[in-house]
């Protein structure tokens, strides 16, 4: 745990965990992907599967940053391919700073403490994937060493087609 400035950087709890999800579903107004979503995180990270690490200030988690570190998970299929998870590389997922508090570093701080913890726990790369029209996260990622590409995806929603690009970077190239 980390404490600065009222500013807090931890690994959360279960309850922590719940709190952050039922703050997702009430500003997604129950959606039914929020609430599976919320089942998933809940059960993968009770197995040790996943980690979400969090900011708060005066007790409210302002940011999070999930990183799944087990290829493997308990659902039936894996979403995970070996070129995103192995035994020293672990997946990126879900970073979110609530919108009061954006752009004012917090998230930047997160990920800091994200990267110095994952390097205690012995891993040296991390992958992570974003969709390649949000311009922000692209800028982001890069200036944070995500340069080596992967591979790239298209997906279709609602009839519309998204790419993403996966990259990853080695931990121990400081940011
Ligand atoms: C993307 C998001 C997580 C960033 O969190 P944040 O707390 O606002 O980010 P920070 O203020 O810590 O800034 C993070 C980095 O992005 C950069 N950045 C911030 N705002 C930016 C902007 N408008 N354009 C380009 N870069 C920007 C910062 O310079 C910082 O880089 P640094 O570490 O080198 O200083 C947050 O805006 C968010 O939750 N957005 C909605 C959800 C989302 O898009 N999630 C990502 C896809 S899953």
């Amino acid at each position: 745990m980390d404490t600065q400035d009222n500013l807090i950087l931890k690994i959360a709890t279960i309850d922590e965990l719940k709190e952050k999800w039922d703050y997702e579903i009430k500003n997604h107004k129950g959606n039914i992907h929020y609430l599976q979503a919320a089942n998933e995180a809940i059960r993968e990270t009770r197995h040790g599967n996943r980690i979400t690490y969090i900011a708060k200030i005066n007790n409210q988690i302002i940011s999070d940053i999930t990183v799944i570190i087990k290829e493997k998970g308990i659902l039936s299929e894996s979403k995970y391919t070996e070129d995103l998870i192995s035994n020293i590389r672990v997946f990126l997922c879900d970073i979110r700073t609530i919108e009061d508090y954006q752009g004012k570093g917090y998230l930047s701080k997160l990920y800091k403490y994200v990267e110095n913890d994952l390097k205690e726990k012995g891993y040296k790369e991390i992958s992570l994937s974003y969709d390649t029209n949000n311009i922000k996260n692209k800028i982001m990622y890069t200036k944070w060493n995500y340069t080596n590409f992967i591979r790239s995806e298209t997906r279709t929603s609602n009839n519309t087609t998204y790419t993403y690009d996966y990259y990853y970077k080695k931990i121990d190239i400081l940011n």
